[in-house]
């Protein structure tokens, strides 16, 4: 099948590298390929490209530049921030986090359980919101770490991160207030400071970047040691030779995508609500979040007749690609684990599919994929 004829709806996962991004990474491949740490004329036109993009990466999320390291993406930040705290640390230290996060916070979250810290895993409601009474009782003065999605991956449903932020504020002033933001900065603009985040990860690929290239946002003030060890890049922070292109490639995305916002947001969210209407109009189903703050290009579906194994084989054998929104294994069909905190019935459990847009999405396309989507269920009930 041409690429051009098959209908991408997994943006979620990753979305295409604007042209921008490519042009601005091949360029720096090309034009600036020396390492940014050397001595020389071409050194320093790398460095300069990097702290240029830095500068500007910076100043989309109201940081200072000196805040953000670059990582090879969302998955280090979250590592880098949650466990290395952890390390060669023999104090009481405590780390709270959700049960919806992702597998890179809940597995970083685990690990520093099996060292034998306690840490807390806050449930949700129905819809997916952590339950605020049970968050803000499980901080204390031990509290080192709160770890809480800006918004979910597999749901789109957004959290009270500012509220969340402050109640953690109010009992342990000291406690460091981490978002993973990876999925929310695909459609949201975000000032860290003000929302009360002190770290943040973020992953280029989401945002029309390069693959392998993310940031790690560590408010001023506040310390963490090392991940990665070696040489003295990145201010001493993370060792290894920078990867230039991908962050020039990640500045360029981002230019694009702030430029373009409104209307890429709006357009998404038209086409998102044309596209559910027609499902609901045709098929028992719930749309997960729909009545709370959610992300426009998210859309988690809840079919009553159909297995999401058996309609996403059948949507890709008609041209459509989406997920179910997390990682199955083995070919098994484990059930989600953010929908099962959710605590959706276990009859249904396995028919929900996550079809999420992304800033190629065209005027027209939520018809047009809709209708395929019903042709696809029709045939399978
Ligand atoms: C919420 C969230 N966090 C972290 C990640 C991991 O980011 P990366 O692929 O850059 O490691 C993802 C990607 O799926 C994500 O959606």
């Amino acid at each position: 099948m041409n690429k051009n004829d098959y209908i991408y709806l997994d943006h979620a996962a990753t979305t295409p590298m604007r042209e921008v991004a490519f042009e601005a990474y091949k360029k720096t491949e090309m034009d600036a390929f020396a390492n940014s740490s050397g001595g020389h004329a071409l050194s320093r036109k790398a460095k300069n490209i990097l702290e240029d993009s830095r500068e500007f990466i910076a100043s989309c999320f109201g940081a200072a530049p000196n805040e953000i390291t670059f990582t090879s993406g969302g998955t280090e930040a979250d590592n880098w921030i949650i466990k290395t705290p952890f390390i060669d640390n023999d104090s009481n230290a405590e780390l709270t986090t959700t049960q919806i996060e992702h597998e890179a916070v809940i597995a970083s979250a685990e690990n520093v359980h099996k060292k034998g810290f306690n840490v807390n895993f806050v449930s949700c409601d129905s819809d997916g919101i952590t339950n605020i009474d049970e968050f803000k009782k499980s901080i204390n003065s031990n509290t080192l770490i709160t770890s809480v999605m800006y918004a979910n991956n597999e749901t789109g449903v957004v959290q009270p991160i500012e509220e969340m932020s402050k109640i953690v504020k109010d009992v342990n002033p000291n406690t460091l207030f981490h978002s993973d933001v990876v999925q929310a900065v695909a459609t949201k603009k975000l000032n860290f400071h003000n929302l009360g985040i002190d770290s943040a990860a973020i992953s280029g690929h989401k945002i029309g970047g390069p693959k392998g290239i993310g940031v790690m946002f560590l408010k001023t003030g506040y310390k963490i040691p090392s991940f990665l060890h070696g040489g003295k890049q990145e201010l001493e922070r993370r060792a290894g030779t920078v990867n230039v292109s991908g962050v020039a490639g990640l500045a360029a995305a981002l230019k694009e995508q702030q430029n373009n916002l409104e209307e890429e947001v709006a357009l998404i969210e038209n086409e998102r609500q044309i596209f559910e209407n027609i499902l609901k109009e045709n098929f028992e189903l719930k749309i997960v979040g729909e009545n709370v703050e959610r992300l426009c290009h998210i859309s988690n579906i809840q079919f009553k007749e159909v297995n999401s194994e058996t309609l996403m084989v059948a949507l890709d054998l008609n041209g459509i690609g989406v997920s179910r929104g997390s990682a199955c294994a083995s070919g098994a069909q484990k059930p989600s684990h953010v929908l099962k905190a959710m605590k959706i019935d276990e009859k249904v459990i396995n028919n929900h599919l996550r079809f999420s847009f992304g800033w190629t999405t065209q005027n027209g396309d939520g018809i047009k994929f809709a209708e395929i989507v019903k042709k696809t269920i029709k045939e399978l009930i």
